[in-house]
């Protein structure tokens, strides 16, 4: 696939088709490519929860909000859920103050959504959890404190890009279409 290709199709996606489950295996593989990614100093602060069971999944789950912006509805749908999580934490043994490893975090993520992506499957990152929630449902040790939340599994949902014009809110079409406006070039590069 070409790199634009794969960018493009590295969407966020809130519906899954729960047949095709992800092993932990192919999870371990996303995270493989995570943890040869960058890291602020090469501390690598990072320590990753992987859940590919139904009975863990749900339990992450109940901790995470989606897609504010399309309330009251509910994301995913009953029988859409998610088939794998990772659980980005950083170890505050290496990085005493979690937000310094921010920026690790957000590459983490895209390398293991990048990954997934690339292999047919998609996912959602998810800011908006409950951090004492998911450390007591993982049961995290004290050094663990949860940054982000990924969702994977197989998308079966349709997502498309398009340029802004005005709102940058994302937003459903009639036919359940999720769009995801994208302000142009011409607005986001600067003249230096
Ligand atoms: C750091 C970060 C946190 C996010 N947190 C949430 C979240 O809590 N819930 C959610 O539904 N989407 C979340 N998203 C997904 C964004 O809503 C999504 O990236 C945005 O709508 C653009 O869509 P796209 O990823 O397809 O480009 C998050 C994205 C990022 C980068």
């Amino acid at each position: 696939m070409e790199f634009l290709d794969l960018i493009k199709r590295n969407r966020s996606y809130r519906s899954f088709d729960e047949s095709v489950k992800l092993s932990r295996e192919t999870v371990l593989s996303f995270v493989e490519c995570a943890r040869l990614s960058a890291s602020g100093g090469n501390n690598q602060p990072l320590k990753y929860c992987v859940s590919t069971k139904e009975s863990t999944n749900a339990l992450i789950q109940r901790e995470t909000a989606w897609a504010a912006k399309l309330r009251p509805r509910v994301f995913p749908p009953e029988g859409h859920k998610p088939t794998a999580f990772v659980v980005i934490c950083v170890d505050t043994d290496i990085q005493k103050d979690p937000p310094k490893a921010d920026r690790d975090v957000g590459i983490a993520a895209q390398s293991i959504l990048l990954a997934a992506t690339a292999q047919g499957f998609g996912g959602l990152m998810i800011g908006a959890f409950n951090r004492q929630g998911v450390k007591e449902a993982l049961k995290l040790s004290d050094n663990l404190e949860p940054a982000l939340v990924i969702a994977l599994g197989k998308p079966d949902e349709t997502v498309l890009l398009e340029d802004a014009s005005g709102s940058v809110d994302y937003y459903r079409d009639e036919n359940d279409v999720h769009h995801v406006p994208k302000r142009p070039m011409s607005e986001i590069v600067m003249e230096v």
